[in-house]
C-alpha cells in the first residue's frame, strides 16, 4: 500500500484536510505531519477535536522565527528529516501557507511526487506570500486539485505545470456539508462578523486602525475574534480595544461557531481566502477588505464586494443587495471523492 504523507500547519488546512483524511485512510497508509505554523489550542488542537480528526503522526516543534525565511526554512528541515526517515510514496498539500511552501520545496527535490488540494488559485497579487507559495506548489505538481474552472483556466493559461490538472470542487464545501448540522444556534441581536489578519492590513498601524475605526462606526456590533498576528500589531501599535466600543473582540474561535457567526450575521466582513467561500455557501453578503481576490467569482453577482482605500465606505457596500446565485460555484460537495479515486488511480 503506498504511503501518502499529509503537510499540515495552519488553520484552514486543518479544515480542508477534515474532508480528505477518512477517504485517504481507507485507501492508503495515510500519515499527518503538522508543522506548528499554527500552535495554539484555539488555532489549531480546537480544529482536529471538532472536526474529528485523528492526532497528527509528526509534529514539528514550534518555530522561534519571526520572518518568512525563517519560518519557512523552520519548517522545510523538520519536514525533511520526516521524509527522509520515512521515504513516502506521495505528498498531500493544500493551499498556499508556508507550510505548503515548505513542504513542495522538500518533495520535488527529493523526487517525491506532490498532490496539491487548492491547485490553480490566484490573485495575481506577488506581494502577498500566500500567491508565491501557490505558483511554486503548481509548478511542481504531479496532481493538481482545482476547486474551480476559473483554477483551471488560470493554470492553463500559465502553461507552467507538467502534473495533470483535475476540476474537482472544493473541499471546504464537502467540509461544511458534513459538519453543517452540529453548527449551534447563536440566537443573537444583529451583529457583523470580522475577521481580519493579512499582513497589508495589520501591520501598518495608521491602515489597521482606520479599518478599526471604520468597523466602530457601523450601525450594529461587530464581532471580531482577534488572530494572534492581529492581537500582536495591535499590542505592537498600542492600539487599545477599548478605544472601539462597537467591536467585540473575542478569542480566535473553532471551527462550527466560525460557520454559526457567518451564519447568523447581517453581514461578513474579513481579509481571509476560506471565509469569503464559506459566506458564499451559506448566502451571505461578504465585504472583501483587500484589493483583489483569488475567488473573484464571488464578486460577480455582488455577493461579494472588495472595499480596500474607502474603508469609510463599508457601510454603503453592505446596504447593495446581491443579485443571481451560482448553485454550483464551487462544486457538488464531492470534491474529495474525486480527490481520492484520482489518488488510487495514480498509485494504480
Ligand atoms: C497564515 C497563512 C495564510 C492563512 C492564515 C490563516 C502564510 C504565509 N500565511 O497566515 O495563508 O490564510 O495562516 O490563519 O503561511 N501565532 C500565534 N499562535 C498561533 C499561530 C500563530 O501566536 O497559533 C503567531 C505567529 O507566531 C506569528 C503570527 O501569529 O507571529 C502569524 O502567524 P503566521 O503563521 O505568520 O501566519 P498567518 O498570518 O496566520
Amino acid at each position: 500500500m503506498p504511503t501518502i504523507l499529509t503537510i499540515l500547519g495552519a488553520r484552514p488546512q486543518f479544515v480542508k484536510h477534515a474532508a480528505v483524511h477518512r477517504l485517504l485512510q481507507a485507501r492508503f497508509e495515510a500519515k499527518t505531519l503538522h508543522t506548528n505554523q499554527h500552535y495554539d489550542y484555539n488555532m489549531s488542537a480546537q480544529f482536529f477535536k471538532e472536526l474529528g480528526m485523528p492526532q497528527p503522526d509528526y509534529m514539528l516543534p514550534i518555530g522561534s522565527g519571526t520572518t518568512q525565511g525563517a519560518q519557512t526554512a523552520h519548517i522545510l528541515q523538520g519536514i525533511e528529516e520526516v521524509c527522509i526517515a520515512q521515504r513516502p510514496d506521495g505528498m498531500v498539500l493544500y493551499g498556499d501557507t508556508n507550510t505548503t511552501l515548505a513542504g513542495a520545496l522538500v518533495a520535488v527535490k527529493m523526487g517525491i511526487p506532490i498532490f496539491h488540494i487548492e491547485a490553480g488559485i490566484r490573485s495575481f497579487n506577488r506581494n502577498m506570500p500566500e500567491e508565491v507559495n501557490r505558483i511554486v506548489a503548481d509548478n511542481f505538481s504531479s496532481l493538481l486539485f482545482c476547486p474551480t474552472q476559473e483554477a483551471v483556466d488560470n493554470l492553463k493559461a500559465e502553461g507552467t505545470t507538467q502534473g495533470e490538472i483535475i476540476l474537482t470542487g472544493d473541499v471546504m464545501l464537502d467540509t461544511l456539508l458534513a459538519h453543517q448540522n452540529s453548527v449551534p444556534e447563536l440566537g443573537r441581536t444583529p451583529f457583523y462578523f470580522a475577521t481580519l489578519h493579512r499582513p497589508y492590513n495589520t501591520d501598518v498601524p495608521a491602515r489597521l486602525h482606520r479599518i478599526l475605526v471604520a468597523l466602530n462606526r457601523l450601525d450594529h456590533p461587530v464581532v471580531f475574534p482577534l488572530h494572534p498576528r492581529t492581537a500582536a500589531r495591535m499590542q505592537d501599535a498600542a492600539l487599545r480595544k477599548s478605544d472601539y466600543p462597537n467591536i467585540e473582540f473575542i478569542e480566535p474561535i473553532g471551527y462550527l461557531r466560525s460557520i454559526a457567526y457567518q451564519k447568523e450575521s447581517i453581514c461578513v466582513l474579513t481579509d481571509s481566502g476560506g471565509i469569503q467561500k464559506e459566506a458564499y455557501i451559506l448566502r451571505k453578503k461578504c465585504i472583501t477588505l483587500r484589493s483583489e481576490t483569488e475567488w473573484p467569482a464571488t464578486l460577480t453577482h455582488g455577493w461579494n464586494s472588495l472595499v480596500f482605500e474607502d474603508v469609510e465606505k463599508i457601510a454603503q457596500r453592505i446596504k447593495e443587495q446581491p443579485a443571481a446565485y451560482e448553485e454550483d460555484m464551487f462544486g457538488d460537495g464531492r470534491a474529495a471523492q474525486k480527490i481520492a479515486r484520482a489518488l488510487t488511480q495514480f498509485f494504480s
